[in-house]
């Protein structure tokens, strides 16, 4: 019987995070947590309920009012918002483009990264997000920061757009993602850095299976 680890994956938008971290957490039997889906949750219904983003306080009284739940599917992590699957709705161009702002309240960020650790506590973990070998998981036994070319996330962020049927422009995409980067990485409260201890992977010219492949050896290796 090999250990259960906990492997903490961080990096900017479209780098590849949550597809390859949902491979590897299938291939080793382990849950996978998507934190961004958390912020997008919250964006998502601030955005509703018209509460102004930059109001901390309006948005931590929504949270601690709200229920945000994650349950694994054959399609991947479904998100509930009150109940109601969101799974969808939280990808939305509009949640995309306002999440940076939601996630650099600290008070925002302090309840969920309870609620990550929590959902964390149960064993062999894979969760990704921007402050999970940071914050979230710092005890984690493997820790990847993953990144690649912004014009190759661009690309694949029109691909993934395309699929779910929603219009984009790739210099649009670059400019949206870059922006998005620089929030995340330049706000005061966790922003998105390497953690000391975390191996870069650049997955620009790996495909998805082979920057699985790196991570679930990586994997092994610690459980030994
Ligand atoms: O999948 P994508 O890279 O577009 O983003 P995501 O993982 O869904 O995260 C959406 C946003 O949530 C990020 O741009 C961050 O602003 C925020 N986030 C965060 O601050 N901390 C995390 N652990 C995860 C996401
Ligand atoms: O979670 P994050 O924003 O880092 O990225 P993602 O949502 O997992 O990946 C964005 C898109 O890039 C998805 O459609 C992946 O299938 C694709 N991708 C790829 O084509 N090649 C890779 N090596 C990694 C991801």
């Amino acid at each position: 019987m090999t250990n259960k680890i906990q492997i903490a994956i961080d990096g900017p938008a479209g780098a590849g995070k949550s597809t390859i971290a949902k491979i590897v957490a299938e291939a080793l039997g382990y849950t996978y947590i998507d934190t961004g889906a958390m912020y997008r949750a919250v964006t998502y219904k601030a955005l509703k309920r018209n509460i102004k983003l930059n109001d901390a306080k309006a948005l931590e009284e929504m949270l601690l009012g709200t229920s945000i739940e994650l349950k694994p599917s054959e399609n991947g992590q479904l998100v509930y918002v009150d109940g109601e699957d969101v799974s969808q709705l939280i990808r939305s161009n509009e949640v995309t483009n306002n999440v940076s702002q939601v996630s650099a309240h600290p008070n925002i960020r302090k309840i969920l990264v309870n609620m990550q650790k929590d959902l964390a506590s149960s064993g062999g973990i894979v969760m990704d997000g921007r402050d999970i070998g940071t914050q979230v998981l710092k005890e984690a036994q493997l820790k990847i920061f993953m990144s690649a070319s912004v014009e190759e996330r661009a690309k694949r962020r029109l691909l993934d757009n395309e699929s779910r049927g929603i219009l984009s422009d790739i210099e649009t995409l670059k400019k949206e993602i870059t922006k998005r980067d620089k929030l995340d990485s330049e706000r005061e409260a966790s922003p998105l850095i390497q953690a000391d201890d975390a191996i870069y992977l650049d997955t620009t010219n790996l495909s998805i299976i082979e920057a699985a492949d790196v991570i679930l050896k990586l994997a092994r290796d610690k459980m030994e």
